[in-house]
């Protein structure tokens, strides 16, 4: 496996690294956590939220501590942030403290790039892992990773699936995240649907002319709430007419295979992209998504950490 010292976006890494860890998460997943707390006891951590979270601050959290990883919630709302200091000074003054991993989540595209570039061009000669835990519209890679685990856990090839993801593309980092790792592990049969304004120009080729031609046969379905927080000014959307359009209840799960499954990255708005009784029901994996998130976590984490060792 090739060498990891940060993880900016999914596309980055190829299938033979995807596939290493996924197999460390699987060797996490039997291994006794008062073990693995053995792996990495002198490694400390920085998470850095920016914007608000439940699944990805606290499962990061918890699998630092399950790999022994000393873990920092900077609260970002009594940070110096909030008498003006900038994110570059922020990140400079952490790391002159000498952590080994930031775990960063901003509204801002692109940022953790921007992070692991200012630290090659500082002299002060530490560098500090950066994990992107979502920015802005971009990349939320390690939801693309759990997503990725999961539908490994359910089905055999992922040349051989047919994958629908409906709702809000156009602002999902979400998304973007999957979809570079669906095409990495080699999954073709992709279709997106959602209002024609939520699916940008450069995924049209994905885009399928109806929910029930989306759904149709489909192996794994991903259901998308809309990005509130991200949507333009002016643009209103109208929940009833969502629920109506792009919902997803158990008449038109019906339309998929038996044997589909129904994902959901969270926060879930019920009643709104999906019905009770679809993600509440037999088909829907979306606990097992949050429960795989701490074990790809803990993965990346022993894979990053192994390198600065
Ligand atoms: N899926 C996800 O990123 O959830 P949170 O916003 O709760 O972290």
């Amino acid at each position: 496996m090739k060498s990891l010292k940060h993880l900016i976006d999914i596309k980055s890494l190829s299938k033979t690294t995807l596939e290493a860890l996924f197999d460390t998460a699987d060797t996490l997943k039997q291994t006794p956590i008062k073990d693995t707390q053995l792996w990495h006891q002198d490694k400390s951590a920085m998470a850095l939220f920016f914007e608000n979270s439940t699944r990805t601050l606290t499962s990061f959290q918890l699998a630092c501590q399950r790999l022994g990883v000393d873990v920092t919630a900077l609260n970002i709302a009594h940070s110096s942030t909030q008498k003006g200091e900038s994110i570059k000074d922020t990140v400079e003054t952490l790391n002159a403290m000498q952590t080994d991993l930031f775990i960063v989540r901003h509204q801002q595209n692109h940022i953790q790039q921007q992070m692991a570039d200012w630290q090659l061009s500082n002299h002060a000669g530490h560098e500090t892992s950066i994990i992107n835990a979502g920015d802005g519209t971009n990349q939320h890679p390690t939801q693309g990773l759990l997503d990725l685990y999961t539908i490994r856990q359910h089905k055999k090839d992922f040349k051989q699936i047919k994958v629908t993801i409906i709702g809000d593309i156009k602002h999902s980092r979400v998304a973007n995240s999957l979809l570079d790792g669906l095409h990495t592990m080699g999954t073709t049969d992709i279709h997106l649907f959602g209002p024609n304004k939520f699916i940008p120009d450069t995924l049209k080729p994905f885009q399928a002319s109806s929910m029930q031609a989306a759904l149709t046969d489909s192996d794994v379905v991903v259901m998308l709430r809309i990005q509130k927080e991200r949507l333009a000014a002016g643009v209103d959307v109208s929940v009833e007419d969502w629920h109506h359009n792009y919902g997803l209840n158990s008449e038109q799960l019906l339309l998929a295979k038996p044997d589909a499954i129904v994902m959901h990255p969270g926060p879930m708005n019920r009643g709104v992209e999906i019905s009770d009784a679809v993600a509440d029901g037999p088909q829907s994996v979306i606990l097992e998504q949050v429960s795989n998130g701490v074990l790809m976590r803990q993965s990346l984490i022993h894979h990053l950490l192994i390198q600065t060792d």
